[in-house]
């Protein structure tokens, strides 16, 4: 594992795009994990710059959404779907398609979920796998007390999740308690993983990811055990580290 501690949010994502960019030179067919948030924002803006410099082409790549709230429409800005392809894929000269979505609103959710492990599967796994992490520690929205060895699977969000993704909704009592999300074992088979965090309200949760034993109170922390992770902070989410 590899910790970066940079000054300030903006050198997080400096530092995050210059490592997926190195990646993506030498792996230019990459299978391509998606995270949303506004923690990654600031990538997906600087990828586009360098695809517009023509320092980047996303051709050969494939992408495969990390998770996606229940019952929200594709269209809604609040759909990490709508996210994923109005900041970052439309810009990228990608063909319609080429993302991997997983749908919340599928009538079977549990063919949803299993397609999408065995579209991974077929596509011969995640490459690089963007994350960010919760207050809570959760990544994607494997929430405290998922199972290390779980799949994509439909999952409930608790209060803190639900209170930190508000202000993307018109009140919390619109943010949906369901979500699909990649399982912590789908997460840990991406070949490479790039997780990233700014300020202080993730200081908690990096320090129990990084220091603390493994345990399912922190979901972040089974990526002690990932073969090739980098995390990207600043120093204010770096605050409890020693
Ligand atoms: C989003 C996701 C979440 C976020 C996390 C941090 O796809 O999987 O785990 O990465 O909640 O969100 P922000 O960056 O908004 O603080």
């Amino acid at each position: 594992m590899e910790v970066v501690i940079v000054d300030s949010p903006s050198q997080v994502a400096q530092e995050a795009a210059s490592r997926v960019l190195d990646y993506l030179h030498t792996n230019p067919t990459a299978n391509i994990g998606l995270a949303t948030g506004s923690t990654q924002q600031g990538i997906y803006q600087l990828l586009i710059d360098a695809y517009n410099e023509g320092r980047i082409d996303f051709g050969k790549n494939h992408f495969f959404q990390l998770d996606e709230y229940l019952g929200v429409p594709e269209t809604s800005p609040t759909s990490f779907q709508h996210v994923l392809k109005s900041h970052f894929l439309e810009h990228v000269g990608v063909a319609d398609g080429v993302l991997q979505v997983l749908d919340g609103n599928a009538d079977d959710l549990e063919s949803e979920c299993s397609e999408f492990e065995h579209a991974i599967a077929s596509a011969g796994g995640i490459d690089l796998q963007l994350l960010g992490i919760g207050r809570n520690g959760h990544i994607g929205f494997n929430e405290p007390g998922s199972a290390f060895d779980s799949r994509t699977r439909v999952v409930e969000l608790q209060i803190e999740t639900v209170q930190s993704n508000s202000h993307y909704f018109e009140s919390e009592d619109r943010v949906p308690r369901h979500a699909i999300t990649q399982g912590l074992a789908t997460i840990m088979a991406a070949k490479f993983v790039l997780l990233i965090a700014t300020g202080e309200a993730k200081a908690p949760a990096l320090a129990s990811m990084l220091c603390s034993p493994q345990s399912v109170a922190t979901p972040a922390s089974i990526l002690q055990q990932h073969p090739n992770l980098i995390v990207i902070l600043d120093k204010a989410a770096a605050r409890d580290l020693p």
